[in-house]
């Protein structure tokens, strides 16, 4: 693969911390753009695919057998780069190729946010791997920011059994949520930041706003 990155304009991500209201704000999406007539893949990651759906369990919910060892910061950025270069050549990419919209609840933004700005990791060497091995960056990125305290309660009123990541400090959905918001302010024409502290309906509502006006100015072609 080319060691370029090419800006799809019907590779659609949505990005956001802990609580901040994805599963609603995906769902609208996803009926929006099927409203318009389109072929619509949606997926996520890490996943999208058999093996990087155990990749995300292996990096997420360990089972008893591999618990027990530590998940190094290197191997955890590894394998979600792992899992996304399964899910790009075996989802995303047929189904650009196809003419279908994808819609995905994460990207790669997520690495240089929780391996990058959570894990410490050097963000020279994600943006390395994003060229050798995605070589693609979404036309539009949704990010639903919400300060880690909110966000943070409504998960915790949700997950009975956090995993490995929802189960660390709120230092480090600092440093997440603030790569989120520098990477944006660095990209507006690919950002969208959205008010995830309002109602769910409501943030559906601004995120829904975003994607007709995307797909309105011709951008989403
Ligand atoms: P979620 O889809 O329920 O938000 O869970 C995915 C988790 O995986 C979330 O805590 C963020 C984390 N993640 C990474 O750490 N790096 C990545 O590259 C991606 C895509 C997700």
């Amino acid at each position: 693969m080319s060691a370029a990155l090419l800006r799809h304009p019907r590779l659609i991500s949505l990005e956001g911390g802990e609580g901040a209201g994805k599963t609603t704000a995906i769902n609208a999406i996803h009926a929006c753009l099927r409203a318009h007539g389109h072929e619509v893949v949606l997926t996520r990651e890490p996943g999208g695919t058999p093996l990087a759906e155990r990749i995300r369990a292996l990096v997420l919910k360990p089972d008893e057998a591999i618990a027990g060892e530590p998940l190094s910061a290197e191997a955890e950025l590894l394998l979600v780069f792992a899992a996304r270069a399964q899910h790009v050549r075996q989802v995303i990419q047929p189904a650009l190729r196809r003419g279908a919209f994808v819609l995905t609840d994460r990207f790669t933004d997520s690495s240089y946010a929780y391996q990058g700005g959570g894990r410490g990791l050097d963000a020279t060497w994600i943006a390395d791997l994003e060229r050798r091995v995605v070589g693609l960056l979404p036309g539009l990125t949704l990010l639903l920011d919400v300060d880690v305290e909110t966000g943070r309660a409504r998960a915790n009123g949700r997950d009975l059994w956090p995993d490995r990541i929802e189960s660390e400090q709120d230092d480090f959905f600092q440093r997440v949520r603030a790569v989120f918001r520098e990477r944006a302010q660095q990209d507006p024409q690919r950002f969208a930041l959205v008010d995830a502290s309002q109602v769910q309906q409501q943030v559906a509502a601004d995120v829904v706003a975003r994607v007709e006006q995307f797909l309105h100015n011709g951008e989403g072609a």
